[in-house]
């Protein structure tokens, strides 16, 4: 049995929540939960958790967990994971699994460098990575689009036909984050980029991860180009109704080229300015082939009405802006966008000692070209990142 503490009982805690109930009470069974939450104890009793603590300490003296969950705002994540594997925990981190956490705009008005944001995150994933040496123990890189079916098949086709992927093309867009810590530099580490592109952009370096894998050469990511920008602040009054993006110092939008080692291309785009619910997909053109994920929407149950009225309770995909008419409903979400797939390789790693297909190594590598991303769009040119 593999004992869960979780941190964290906010929104992404839920998703977590409901994939740990989906696997089943054998094998794994979430035995704590902390956070700073007025209704911890209702989410410990709707999800039949046993013990809450109110702060991080508290949970790590819990001799009853084997691994910590992290499930907080990303400027906690380094000084969480690093605590809980002191601790004799194995780890489960939320993206982005770290950054630079301050305000993007120094006292006199100056935008930070980003390079200097870049050389921050490094260290940050440098003290990350020395922990884990330190201690022994293992880090889970919570990244659910590495785990979504679509992606998981694509790689399969990847690995079989033993392609060339060329160029990918990932989006996650959507009208703005719900999250009190969205709009803010200090405790994101950024904007639309880190907070939604981070999910397209991981899945674009697994699959090119897989090619170098069956190909036997290692491709890795080697030069950043892109443009950032606050669409947001273009609107006035009533124009901003539907959109729900309010950045203090962070973009809501990133256009972001990666360049690979083989010389191929992918490129991410991220957005809090898009209405009509999200778009998560992915598409992979290959010198044989071309795979495209439609993780959100897609048009497995397609639904039309014509009024909204006693649709109140109904979800039917996130951020939609009204229920009427013509509208995609998301199926399954937990398994479609990769949750559930996630955990299960992670407690199978757990139990195993295999390695995840979303772990460290994918992460560094996530952060590195986030940051390289921001360096790029502050001064105008393509960043090269060396290995
Ligand atoms: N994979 C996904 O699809 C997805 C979706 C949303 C968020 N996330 C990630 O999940 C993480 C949390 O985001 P969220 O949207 O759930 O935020 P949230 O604001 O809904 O929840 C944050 C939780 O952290 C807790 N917390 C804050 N400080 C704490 C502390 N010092 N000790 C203990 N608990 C503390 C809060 O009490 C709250 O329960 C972020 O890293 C975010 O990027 C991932």
């Amino acid at each position: 049995m593999i004992r869960i503490g979780m941190v964290g009982s906010g929104f992404a805690a839920k998703l977590h929540l409901d994939s740990y109930r989906r696997i089943g009470v054998q094998d794994t069974a979430v035995t704590a939960i902390c956070s700073k939450d007025a209704d911890l104890d209702q989410v410990a009793e709707q999800y039949g958790i046993p013990r809450t603590y109110g702060d991080l300490e508290q949970l790590l003296g819990d001799p009853d967990i084997d691994v910590v969950d992290i499930i907080t705002p990303p400027a906690l994540h380094e000084d969480m994971i690093v605590r809980a594997m002191r601790a004799g925990k194995d780890v489960i981190c939320e993206k982005p699994l770290t950054g630079f956490f301050a305000p993007a705009v120094d006292e006199a008005g100056v935008p930070v460098p980003r390079s200097e944001m870049l050389a921050k995150a490094e260290a940050s994933l440098k003290a990350i990575g020395a922990a884990m040496r330190e201690t022994g123990k293992r880090l889970y890189y919570a990244e659910n689009y590495v785990y979504a079916p679509s992606v998981q098949k694509c790689a399969q086709f990847i690995r079989l036909k033993k392609s060339r992927i060329l160029l990918i093309k990932g989006e996650e867009s959507h009208s703005g984050s719900h999250a009190v810590h969205a709009p803010y530099w200090k405790l994101n580490g950024g904007g639309a980029l880190i907070r939604q592109g981070c999910h397209p952009l991981s899945a674009a370096l697994y699959l090119k991860a897989v090619e170098g894998e069956v190909r036997g050469e290692s491709i890795r990511p080697v030069s950043v180009t892109a443009v950032t920008g606050c669409l947001s602040d273009m609107l006035k009054g009533e124009e901003h109704r539907y959109i729900h993006a309010h950045p203090v110092d962070v973009e809501d939008f990133a256009d972001v080229l990666i360049t690979f080692s083989d010389g191929s291309i992918a490129q991410i785009l991220a957005s809090d300015n898009t209405v009509g619910g999200t778009r998560n997909n992915m598409e992979v053109f290959t010198n044989e082939g071309q795979y495209q994920c439609n993780i959100a929407p897609n048009d497995a149950l397609m639904v039309y009405h014509e009024n909204d009225e006693h649709l109140d309770e109904i979800y039917m995909t996130e951020k939609l802006g009204q229920k009427a008419g013509w509208q995609p409903i998301f199926l399954e979400e937990t398994v479609m966008r990769g949750y559930l797939g996630e955990l299960q390789d992670f407690l199978y790693c757990l139990k195993t000692g295999a390695e995840p297909a979303s772990g460290f190594p994918l992460a560094y590598d996530a952060i590195r070209v986030i940051y390289a991303a921001y360096r790029s769009a502050q001064e105008g040119c393509a960043v090269r990142l060396e290995d």
